[in-house]
C-alpha cells in the first residue's frame, strides 16, 4: 500500500471527497441534502482548498474541513477556525489518520496567527486524547406540543436587518456575510426568520423541517419573545432551542414554557496563540448556526 501524504485536497479530488463525506454525514444517517448546498460557506465551490487530507496513491483515506473566522467579544477580536468533517474511510480507520489530519491541520493555523481551534463532537475522549479540551456552555432545550395552525416564516432576504440588531444584540458574535446567513444545518429542511415589530425589532432565526422547529438564536428584546414564540411554536409538535447558559432568552423559556434543558458537551478547544491562552475563553460560546 502507498504511504500516507498529507495534503490540501485539489479541485479535482472534491467531488468524489464531498460524496463520501454526504453519504457518512448526511444520507448514513437518515437525512437530506448535500452538505456543499447547507454548508455553502464551508463546502461550496472552494471547499477543496480548505480541506486536509491523508493521500495514499490516488485515494483519499482521511480528512477534515477547517472554516476560519472573525470573533468577536466585548473586549478584542480575535481569528478562529473551526474543523468539521472528520472523516476516515471504514477500511483506514484505527490506524490513527484522523488523529495525523487533525495535527496537520493545526500547524498553519499556528503559522498564520489565527487564536483558537474549535470543534464540535459527541465523540467520547477522542479529541481530548488529542490534546483539546472539552468545555461547552451550550444547552439544548426540548419541548413536546399539540400543534396548532402554522404561521408563516420569512426567507433570508434582510440580511443588513439581521445583522443590525445581530451586532446591536449579541456582544459576542461571529459577524456574517450574507452567504453565512443562508446555512441550513442538519437536520432541517430549510431556515427560515421570524421578526417580531411590536416594540422594538427582533427576530428567530428557526430551521423547519414538518412540525420540529430548531431554534439557533433569538436576537432583541425580551418585551419581544412572547410574539416571537407564538410563532415559532405554531405548527410545531417538538421544539428545539440552541442556547447558552443565562441568555435573556433561556431564562424567558424557564420562566414562560414547559421547556426541558439539558447541557451540551459538544464544544472542544485547543488554544493557539499567547493571547487567547490569557483570554477568558471559557466564556466563549460559538451559536449553532455559525457551525460546521
Ligand atoms: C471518528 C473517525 C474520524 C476516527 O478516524 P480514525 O482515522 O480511525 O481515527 P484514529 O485512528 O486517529 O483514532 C482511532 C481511535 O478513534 C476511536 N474512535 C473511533 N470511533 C469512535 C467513536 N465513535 N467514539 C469514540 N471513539 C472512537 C477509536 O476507538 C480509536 O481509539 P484507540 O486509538 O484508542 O483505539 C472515524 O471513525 C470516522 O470517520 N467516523 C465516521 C465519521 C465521524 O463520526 N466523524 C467524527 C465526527 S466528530
Amino acid at each position: 500500500m502507498a504511504s500516507p501524504i498529507i495534503d490540501r485536497c485539489t479541485e479535482a479530488e472534491w467531488p468524489a471527497l464531498l460524496a463520501a463525506l454526504d453519504a457518512t454525514f448526511v444520507t448514513d444517517r437518515g437525512r437530506t441534502g448535500s452538505l456543499a448546498s447547507r454548508f455553502p460557506n464551508a463546502m461550496g465551490e472552494t471547499a477543496f482548498s480548505n480541506t486536509v487530507v491523508l493521500r495514499q496513491g490516488e485515494e483519499i483515506s482521511s480528512c477534515c474541513v477547517m472554516r476560519e473566522f472573525d470573533w468577536i467579544t466585548p473586549d478584542a477580536q480575535w481569528r478562529g477556525a473551526m474543523i468539521g468533517m472528520v472523516y476516515t474511510k471504514a477500511a483506514a480507520r484505527g490506524r490513527g489518520y484522523a488523529a495525523q489530519v487533525l495535527s496537520h491541520a493545526l500547524t498553519p493555523l499556528h503559522a498564520k496567527g489565527v487564536d483558537f481551534a474549535v470543534l464540535w463532537s459527541g465523540l467520547d475522549h477522542y479529541y481530548e486524547n488529542l490534546g483539546w479540551t472539552r468545555h461547552d456552555r451550550g444547552l439544548l432545550g426540548t419541548l413536546n406540543l399539540a400543534p396548532s395552525p402554522a404561521l408563516s416564516h420569512h426567507p433570508l432576504p434582510a440580511v443588513d436587518r439581521l445583522s443590525h440588531l445581530q451586532r446591536e444584540n449579541q456582544p459576542q458574535r461571529v459577524p456574517r456575510n450574507a452567504v453565512d446567513w443562508t446555512v441550513t444545518p442538519l437536520p432541517a429542511s430549510t431556515t427560515g426568520i421570524f421578526w417580531a415589530e411590536a416594540d422594538d425589532d427582533a427576530y428567530a432565526l428557526v430551521g423547519l423541517n414538518g412540525e420540529t422547529r430548531y431554534v439557533y438564536e433569538v436576537v432583541g428584546k425580551p418585551t419581544s419573545f412572547p410574539m416571537l414564540w407564538h410563532q415559532i411554536s405554531a405548527g410545531a409538535r417538538q421544539v428545539y432551542v440552541n442556547d447558552v447558559v443565562g441568555s435573556a432568552w433561556h431564562r424567558w423559556l424557564i420562566a414562560n414554557t414547559a421547556m426541558q434543558f439539558k447541557d451540551q458537551a459538544l464544544a472542544h478547544w485547543r488554544l493557539l496563540s499567547p493571547r487567547a491562552h490569557q483570554a477568558r475563553w471559557r466564556g466563549w460560546h460559538i451559536p449553532w448556526f455559525d457551525r460546521i
